[in-house]
């Protein structure tokens, strides 16, 4: 080599040195939980001097980080979720291994550890052939939208045995069951590992998967569970990839009523066009089991669920991302069905995810629309508040016997928008005999003086007009509704034709 070349190449391998970095790569990120898992994670990291780019690669999908940092060993970096929420990493390198403190808004503070993977080391398993795409008999369940509990909006992981059946016991007390709510749902983090011939086993915060079935059952209740077509749950459990068959036998052994399944990690092994095949696989396990399982498919709307949950034996599906409990999260997942209403109908129902009614972040004012908004839809009604700890007003909103009875109307069909002026919107929904239910909701910020026409809504005469939330009926002969809605408020109207 001339010996300029020679400079040139020893100066690269000296530049190089000293900018590629130990850091770049895959990295295995696991965290061990109480209850006795250790959960795995991954991330994706670049060092660029002392900053850090990448991506954190989690169940549910691939988050870019920001503000990454490396100042001698020690690194931070964000992972903004959406705009209320992120996680936050700070910690320690030391050759490949990594010590982290971990903050999820969720679960709070705690210790999280990584190695440096190899680079040929896969990210998620083989994928496993899909079968055909067949027609499916109707599973005959929720003939009305579901009505019920959910773990996850309050508890999130912090859900155990003891806990459901405390909510098993309030449900009755405060007439919440009679009201209509008796599925108690388990959402993630039951799991454990599965034993040497596959069968999953829930973690010890849930000791007897039977004996809690059967406690529930005795309170005149049902009981759901959570799993995912993929081979981890959006928290990083056992899901039912490669499994399907053998859960849900294990489910309907166990005495489980409802199973949510949420798409998560299955969007590492299979494309989002594959989704409904993914979904019949389990939908025909469980109705070979012959148990009665509401099936709930949680794939945030993609692919037009809507137009085929159905046809793999959905009985609901979710058609947004997670709710949270704010009025512009509730009212962007009840906007997402304007189009929807045609798909829904007896045993197939619209989700615009569960209730956040009682859980604090919101005024009463809008968790009454909260509720004015899903009965319009036809929408499941999952409580997910802590039922042991709710106030008289929190019970008042999610049992209002005339608001539910919007919900569970018998005809089944799902409410329609047919006005928005500005931030008032009007939305409508047939109801069995000639009925009709008005809702008429006012999203902006201020207080708004409305008056709605029943002849503007396409009703010439009305027999009965009873104000649902006030829980008084209107003058007979009136021809319009006039009122000073709240910000942020609703007025849900049950209007009877003159036929
Ligand atoms: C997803 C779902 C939520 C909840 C969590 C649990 O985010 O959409 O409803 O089930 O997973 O990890």
């Amino acid at each position: 080599m001339h010996r300029s070349g020679l400079v040139t190449a020893v100066f690269l391998f000296w530049a190089c040195s000293l900018f590629a970095s130990d850091i770049d790569g895959h990295w295995r990120l696991m965290r061990h939980t109480d209850d006795g898992n250790t959960l795995e994670t991954f991330l994706d990291l670049k060092q660029h001097g002392s900053r850090l780019t990448g991506m954190l690669l989690v169940d549910w999908g691939d988050l870019p980080i920001s503000d990454g940092s490396i100042e001698d060993n020690r690194i931070s970096f964000t992972v903004p979720i959406d705009p209320s929420y992120a996680f936050r990493f700070s910690g320690e390198i030391s050759g490949s291994e990594m010590r982290l403190i971990q903050y999820d808004p969720n679960v709070g503070t705690f210790p999280v550890s990584a190695i440096h993977m190899a680079a040929n080391e896969p990210l998620s398993p083989a994928r496993l052939p899909l079968p055909e795409l067949h027609a499916v008999k109707d599973n005959g369940l929720a003939r009305t939208p579901p009505m019920g509990w959910n773990s996850w909006n309050f508890f999130h992981d912090k859900i155990d045995d003891v806990t459901v059946r405390q909510i098993a016991d309030t449900i009755v007390a405060t007439g919440m069951r009679d009201a209509g709510y008796v599925y108690l749902n388990i959402d993630d983090t039951w799991q454990g590992s599965r034993d040497a011939s596959g069968r999953i086993r829930p973690n010890k915060k849930f000791p007897d998967m039977k004996s809690l079935a059967d406690y529930v059952h005795s309170k005149g209740l049902k009981l759901g569970i959570y799993s995912s077509p993929g081979p981890k749950t959006c928290a990083g459990y056992q899901g039912s990839y490669g499994h399907e068959e053998e859960d849900a036998k294990t489910f309907a052994e166990w005495g489980i009523d409802y199973l949510k399944y949420d798409w998560c990690s299955a969007f590492r092994v299979y494309k989002d066009s594959e989704m409904r095949a993914v979904y019949q696989k389990m939908g025909d396990a469980l109705i070979h089991t012959d148990r009665p399982i509401v099936y709930s498919l949680c794939q945030y709307g993609k692919e037009d669920v809507w137009k085929w949950g159905k046809l793999v034996d959905g009985n609901l599906w979710r058609t947004t991302g997670d709710i949270r409990d704010n009025a512009s999260s509730m009212f962007a997942n009840a906007e997402s069905e304007v189009d929807l209403a045609p798909w829904a109908d007896v045993g197939q129902w619209n989700d615009p995810d569960m209730l956040e009614i009682g859980n604090g972040g919101m005024s009463a004012d809008e968790y009454r629309t909260h509720m004015t908004f899903w009965s319009i839809l036809a929408a499941p009604l999952i409580a997910g508040n802590d039922l042991r700890h709710m106030t008289p007003e929190t019970r008042d909103i999610l049992t209002n016997p005339a608001v539910i009875a919007i919900d569970q109307d018998p005809l089944g069909k799902q409410g329609h928008r047919i006005s928005k002026q500005g931030e008032v919107e009007i939305w409508m929904r047939p109801l069995a005999g000639g009925a009709v239910a008005i809702a008429i909701l006012n999203l902006g910020t201020g207080d708004a003086s409305i008056t709605t026409r029943w002849k503007d809504v396409g009703i010439p005469a009305v027999q009965r007009v009873r104000d649902l939330w006030a829980r008084r009926d209107l003058p007979r002969d009136s021809a319009s509704y006039s009122a000073t809605v709240k910000a942020h408020g609703a007025v849900l109207i049950r209007l009877q034709r003159q036929q």
